[in-house]
C-alpha cells in the first residue's frame, strides 16, 4: 500500500503515518508492531517471493515482548517467515540475527535459513519457512535421532569458527567485525544467566528444585574452586574474541530431519570463544541423555536413544579437531599461525573451554531463573532429581578439569562417571568393566572424596570405595586396600589435598581471612599435622614421603598467597603426580621392552601392576606395551604370600588384558628357572638405595637367588620416585612388619597354626644390589656399580626437569620450541 498525498504526519492507532505529496511513500517506513493483516503487504512490498497478493494467509506462531514471528503462505504451500523485534526489544536484535544469518550463509551455505530481507526501520527479517524441519529440541524430547546431527554440527561449527577468526581473517577486519556485534545486552544474559548465577544466587532469583537444592547449597555455592573455575570462564568469555560465535547454540536454534540441518536464531552473536559453542551443542545433546534415560519406558528404546545421544557427543568431540585442523591447514593466512605446536596449542584451548562451557550450560539447565525442558518436563520426582544430579556431576567435572577433556574417552568417562554417581547401576554405562577399566586411585572431584578399588576384595568382587575422611584413607593404605608404592604416593597426594581443602573450610567457617599471614600459619600447623598422620600409615615404600614433601613444597611456595589458592594448587599437584605416574610408568614399559624378545618367558612377584599404580604398572610396563605389540610373553606369576598380590592382583589384571598368564607357588620359579622356562625376571621395588640395594614385596631377594644361579637376567622396575639416594644401602630402609595373623588365619576358615605361634611376617626384604641385573627407571636403566649408574639417571633427570621447566615458561610467553 503507497500513499500519493500532501506532506502530513498524523497519528493514527499506535503508528505514525507518512504522507509525502507527489512521492510513492511506504506505508512502513516507521516502526510500528505488525498484525497478522500487515504481514502480507509487507512482505510484498520487501520482497518478489509471491506471484500476487491474493489467496496470502498468515497466523502468528510465536511472539513474546522481544519477537513476534509470523508465517505467510500462499495456497500452493510455499510460505515465508517474518520474524519483527518487538517494541521492547532493542534494535540490533534483529541487525545482528540478519547479519550473522548473512555471514553464516556465506561460510556454511545450506546450513542456516535463507535470508530474503532485512529492514532496519521495522526492525524485521524475512527469511526461509523451515516448517518442514522439526526444531531438535523437540524431535529430542519426542526420543527422535538424528544420525547426521554430529557430521553436521562439526562441520558447521569448524568453517564458521575457523573462518572468523584471526587465523583467517585480516586482523583489522576482524575487529571492525567485532565491534558491529558488540551485542551487549544479550551477552550480559549469558555472562548473569550462565557464567555466573549457577554458583552464586547473586540476583535472589535461582529457582532449584527441592530435591536438589540441598546438594547445589552445600556442593555449588560453597565450592570455591568451582566459583573460580566459573570466574575464569566468565571473564574469558567477556575477554576473548577469538571467533564470531552463535551464542545460543542449544537443541532450540537447529532445525533439524534425518538428512539436514540449519542453525538458526543467532541473536546472540559475538566474537567470544570458540568452544562456548561447542560446549552448548554438547550439554544439549547431554540433557536430552538425561530426559530420555529418566522418561523412557522401553529399554529398547532407551538404549537405542541414550546410545544415539552418548555417541553424538562422543563422534562431535571426535570428528571437530580432525576437521578443524585440515581447515585450519587449508584456510591459514595468518604467517605465525603456520607454526604446528601454535596450531595444536589453539584447538586444545577450544577443547578445554568446550568442557569448559558445557559444563557450565549443564549447571544452568538445573540452577536458575530458566529451567530447561529436558528435565523440568520429567513428571517423576525421584527421576527430575536424578538426572539434575547427574547434569550437575557431569557439569562439575567438566568445569574443574576442563584442560583435561580432550578425547571422546574422556567425555565418556565423565558421562559414565557422572551416571554412576548418582544411579551405580545404570545399565545404558556399556557392558561390565573389567578391572582395567577402573581406576586404582582417583580424585572424585564432584564430592571432594578419593576413589580407590578396595583391592582386598579383588578378585572376587570389585568394589569401589569413596573416601573423605583422613582416618578412613590412612586405614585404607594401612590394610591395603590401596597398596604398591606408586599407588600409595599418589593417594598420599589425593589425600593431603582432601586435608588441605577441609582446614581451609574450617577456618573459613571460622571467620579467619583467606588472605592473612595470621590463617597461614593456623592453616600450616594443622596440614604438617594431617601430612605426619598421613605418612604414618605405612612406613617402606617412599613414595608415600616423597608425594608428602612435594605436596609441602607446593604450600611452601605459596606462603604469601590467599589459602583457597593454595587449596587449589594442592589438587593440581595431586592430579599431576597420578598423571605423571603414566608417562613414567610407559618410559619404563618401553626401556623395559629393550631387554627381551618375542615369546620370552617373564617372572613376576607380587604386583607391581597397574593396580599399583595408575596404568601400566611398573614390572608390568614392558609386558602390556609387548602385549599390545604383539609379543606374546608367556607370564609366570609368584603367587605371594602371605597377601597373595600375585594371585589375586597381578594373575587378575593381566589374564583380564589377555595376555598368558600361569601362576605359581612362591617356592616354585627355580624349578621353571632350571628347565629354562624364565627368560627374565621383572620386579617393582618400595625403596631403593643409592648403591642399588632394593626393598621390595617379601620373597623378592629368593626369586634373586635363584636367578643368579640359573643365569637369568633380574630387572628391578623403578620410578626414579621410589629411588632413596638418601640412603647409602638396603640396611638403612625400615622393613614394616605386620599382623602374624595375616600368616596363619587370613586365607582359612580356621587357623592353619598352633595358636599363638610365633610368626614372622615381614612385608618386605632386601634383595641385594649384586643380584640385580639392572634397574630400569623412566630416565633409562642403570647398570652395577649402582652408585655410580644411579646418579647418573640423577643427572638425566635433573637435565630433563630443567628443560621442561624452560618449555613451560615459552608457553606461558605464547612461544613454541621451534621458536
Ligand atoms: O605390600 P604391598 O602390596 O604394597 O607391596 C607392593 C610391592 O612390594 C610392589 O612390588 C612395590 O610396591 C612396587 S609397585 C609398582
Amino acid at each position: 500500500m503507497t500513499f500519493l498525498l500532501v506532506i502530513i504526519t498524523i497519528r493514527l492507532d499506535e503508528f505514525d503515518l507518512f504522507y509525502a505529496g507527489g512521492i510513492s511513500v511506504s506505508y512502513f517506513n516507521h516502526y510500528f508492531q505488525m498484525k497478522e493483516s500487515d504481514i502480507a503487504e509487507y512482505v510484498q512490498e520487501r520482497i518478489s517471493f509471491f506471484d500476487g497478493e491474493a489467496g496470502l494467509t498468515c497466523e502468528k506462531i510465536g511472539g513474546s515482548d522481544l519477537n513476534h514471528v509470523f508465517r505467510l503462505s500462499d495456497a500452493g504451500g510455499r510460505s515465508v517467515i517474518v520474524k519483527q523485534a518487538g517494541e521492547e526489544a532493542r534494535a540490533d536484535r534483529i541487525r545482528i540475527e540478519s547479519s550473522m544469518l548473512k555471514i553464516q550463509e556465506s561460510l556454511c551455505p545450506g546450513m542456516v535459513p535463507r535470508l530474503y530481507d532485512y529492514n532496519e526501520v521495522m526492525r524485521a527479517i524475512i527469511m526461509e519457512d523451515m516448517s518442514d524441519y522439526t526444531v531438535l529440541r523437540t524431535g529430542l524430547l519426542a526420543h527422535k535421532t538424528y544420525p547426521q546431527f554430529a557430521e553436521q554440527i562439526t562441520s558447521f561449527l569448524s568453517r564458521s569458527l575457523l573462518m572468523t577468526s584471526d587465523i583467517v581473517m585480516d586482523h583489522r577486519e576482524k575487529k571492525r567485525l567485532a565491534a558491529a556485534f558488540a551485542n551487549p545486552e544479550l551477552c550480559d544474559i549469558t555472562e548473569n544467566l550462565v557464567l555466573g548465577e549457577p554458583v552464586m544466587d547473586y540476583r535472589n532469583r535461582n529457582d532449584i528444585f527441592p530435591p536438589v537444592r540441598d546438594y547445589v547449597e552445600k556442593h555449588i555455592y560453597k565450592d570455591e574452586a568451582l566459583r573460580a573455575e566459573l570466574a575464569a570462564l566468565r571473564f574469558r568469555f567477556m575477554n576473548f574474541p577469538q571467533a564470531l560465535i552463535h551464542g545460543n547454540l542449544n537443541t532450540d536454534s537447529v532445525f533439524i530431519n534425518q538428512k539436514r540441518s540449519f542453525v538458526f536464531n543467532p541473536e546472540f552473536a559475538f566474537f567470544g570463544p570458540a568452544g562456548y559453542d561447542m560446549g552448548t551443542v554438547i550439554a544439549g545433546i547431554f540433557s536430552a541423555w538425561a530426559n530420555g534415560n529418566a522418561v523412557i519406558e522401553d529399554p529398547e528404546e532407551k538404549r537405542s536413544f541414550c546410545g544415539w545421544c552418548m555417541c553424538t557427543v562422543l563422534e562431535i568431540i571426535d570428528l571437530f579437531p580432525d576437521k578443524f585442523s585440515s581447515l585450519y591447514d587449508e584456510k591459514k593466512t595468518d604467517p605465525l599461525a603456520d607454526s604446528p605446536a601454535f596450531k595444536e596449542q589453539w584447538i586444545h584451548g577450544i577443547l578445554a573451554d568446550t568442557a569448559g562451557y558445557a559444563g557450565a550450560e549443564c549447571l544452568r539447565r538445573v540452577i536458575g531463573m530458566d529451567h530447561s525442558e529436558e528435565t523440568a518436563s520429567i513428571a517423576d520426582p525421584k527421576k527430575r532429581a536424578d538426572a539434575e544430579m547427574i547434569l550437575l556431576a557431569f557439569g562439575k567435572n567438566l568445569i574443574l578439569n576442563r584442560d583435561r577433556f580432550l578425547t571422546s574417552s574422556d567425555y565418556y568417562q565423565a558421562m559414565t562417571g557422572a551416571i554412576r554417581a548418582v544411579e551405580p547401576d545404570n545399565s545404558l554405562c556399556g557392558d561390565a568393566m573389567s578391572i582395567l577399566d577402573y581406576d586404582t586411585v582417583n580424585l572424585d572431584d564432584y564430592n571432594h572424596a578419593l576413589v580407590i578399588i578396595d583391592q582386598t576384595k579383588l578378585p572376587s568382587r570389585i568394589e569401589v570405595l569413596s573416601l573423605t575422611g583422613q582416618e578412613e584413607i590412612w586405614e585404607a593404605i594401612k590394610t591395603l586396600r590401596v597398596r604398591g608404592a606408586p599407588a600409595i604416593g599418589v593417594t598420599a597426594g589425593m589425600g593431603i589435598y582432601l586435608a588441605a581443602r577441609e582446614i581451609a573450610a574450617r577456618l573459613a567457617a571460622e571467620g579467619m581471612a583467606d588472605h592473612d599471614v595470621l590463617t597461614f600459619e593456623a592453616f600450616y600447623k594443622e596440614y604438617l599435622k594431617a601430612s605426619e598422620y598421613l605418612n604414618s600409615s605405612r612406613p617402606t615404600a617412599v613414595n608415600l614421603s616423597w608425594a608428602l614433601r612435594r605436596m609441602d613444597q607446593v604450600v611452601q611456595d605459596r606462603k604469601d598467597q590467599p589459602i583457597s589458592s593454595i587449596v587449589r594448587a594442592l589438587h593440581d599437584e595431586a592430579l599431576e603426580i597420578r598423571d605423571e605416574d603414566v608417562r613414567v610408568c610407559r618410559m619404563i614399559g618401553k626401556y623395559g621392552l629393550t631387554l627381551v624378545k618375542p615369546g620370552d618367558g617373564l617372572l613376576t612377584h607380587c604386583n607391581a601392576g597397574k593396580l599399583a599404580a595408575i596404568r601400566y604398572g611398573t614390572a608390568t610396563a614392558p609386558m602390556y606395551l609387548g602385549h599390545e605389540q604383539g609379543y606374546n610373553f608367556k607370564i609366570y606369576c609368584d603367587e605371594t604370600r602371605p597377601l597373595l598380590q600375585g594371585a589375586r592382583l597381578t594373575s587378575f589384571e593381566l589374564s583380564s588384558a589377555g595376555m598368558d598368564v600361569t601362576l605359581l607357588c612362591d617356592n616354585m620359579s627355580s624349578a621353571l628357572m632350571r628347565e629354562g622356562k624364565i627368560n627374565a625376571v621383572f620386579t617393582g621395588c618400595d625403596r631403593v638405595a643409592a648403591n642399588g640395594d632394593t626393598v621390595n614385596k617379601i620373597g623378592t631377594s629368593l626369586a634373586a637367588l635363584a636367578a643368579k644361579r640359573y643365569g637369568v637376567p633380574f630387572y628391578i622396575a623403578a620410578p626414579t620416585s621410589t629411588i632413596d639416594m638418601s640412603l647409602s644401602c638396603g640396611d638403612q630402609i625400615v622393613i614394616e612388619h605386620r599382623d602374624g595373623r595375616e600368616v596363619t588365619d587370613m586365607w582359612y576358615e580356621t587357623p592353619m597354626a598352633p595358636d599363638n605361634i610365633s610368626v614372622f611376617n615381614p612385608a618386605f626384604d632386601v634383595t641385594d644390589a649384586d643380584l640385580i641385573t639392572g634397574i630400569v627407571t623412566e630416565f633409562g636403566i642403570a647398570y652395577p656399580p649402582y652408585e655410580e649408574s644411579l646418579k647418573e639417571i640423577f643427572a638425566k633427570k635433573e637435565v630433563y626437569k630443567a628443560v621442561e621447566q624452560i618449555v613451560k615458561a615459552m608457553e606461558i610467553a605464547g612461544k613454541s620450541i621451534d621458536d
